[in-house]
Formats: structure tokens, sequence, C-alpha cells
């Protein structure tokens, strides 16, 4: 029997020492909490996107009463990235959470759906998207989404 271990890099930064670009991108996502539309969780969750041209989207989750309709913060920012500009690339996103009256503690982590997701748009943009998971006071920098979803689907 042969065994192998996938290892996952994520690097640990307080917010201070993220570059100026990065810092933008984790208010933005933690501004598009207020955004989110929660009646069922009650956990409001903004994504920020930078995009290859500059423009920044942002996404926050948006619940339904027939809850598969509902999607993440993550979805929302991508598919309506990929609407308004097709073609150009994803270069980072940010994913920040706010529950019961703060940001939450631990960095928030994107759902398995929304990973498969934005691995699609990081095979057809051709570079890795980085990712920033923030918490209250820690981010993790990602390189790339693979690094959160070893072993993916892969058709094409
Ligand atoms: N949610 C997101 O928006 N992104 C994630 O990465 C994880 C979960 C949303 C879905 C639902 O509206 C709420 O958080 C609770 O699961």
């Amino acid at each position: 029997m042969d065994e192998r271990i996938i290892d996952t890099k994520i690097r640990v930064c307080s917010y201070n020492e993220l570059g100026e670009d990065e810092k933008k991108l984790v208010e933005m996502a933690k501004d598009a909490t207020s955004r989110a539309y929660v009646p069922y969780s009650d956990f409001h969750v903004g994504a920020a996107l930078l995009l290859e041209n500059g423009e920044i989207i942002t996404g926050a989750n948006q619940e339904n009463a027939s809850f598969p309709a509902g999607t993440c913060a993550e979805r929302s920012a991508i598919f309506y990235a990929a609407a308004q500009y097709p073609g150009v690339r994803f270069v980072r996103l940010a994913i920040a959470a706010w529950q019961k009256g703060d940001f939450v503690e631990e960095p928030v982590s994107p759902c398995g759906v929304c990973r498969q997701a934005i691995l699609e748009y990081e095979k057809l943009g051709g570079s890795p998207i980085d990712v920033l998971l923030c918490g209250r006071d820690v981010v993790y920098r990602i390189d790339g989404i693979r690094a959160l979803l070893p072993l993916s689907f892969e058709e094409f």
C-alpha cells in the first residue's frame, strides 16, 4: 500500500502585516457582511473579489425560505463578477463573517460548493486566486484555491 500526504500551506497574519491592497479587500469583505440577508441563520458573510482590471466586486450571503435557493457570499460575488466581466481574471478573494454583534474570531472558510465554484474560475483564468480568510484579529493567507480543495473534481 502506498500512502500520500497532501499539505496545505496557510500563512497566518495579523491585519497589520497585510499589504495595502489586501487590507482594502479585507475591509470591503467586512463591510459586505452588512448586506447579507440572513433571516434563517443570522450568520452574515461578506466576500470581496479583486479582478485583474482593478474592479472589486463584493457579495453577501442571501438566504431564502426555500433553503437550497439561498447562496453563499462567495458565489454571489464570483457569479456576479463573471456575469459582468466575462473573461476577466480573478486575482484575490477576501471572506469575512459577522455574528451576534461582532466579526467572528476564527477565520471563516468557504464551503465545499464555493471552493469548487472558485476553482472553476481559477482554471479559466489560468493563475491562482489568492484567498484571505478573515478572523477578528487574524487573517489566513492562502495562495490559490487548490490548497483548500485537494483532490478536486476536474472534468476539463
Ligand atoms: N455561508 C457563506 O455565505 N459562505 C460560506 O463560506 C459558508 C456559509 C452562508 C450560508 C448561509 O447563509 C450561512 O452562511 C450559514 O451557513
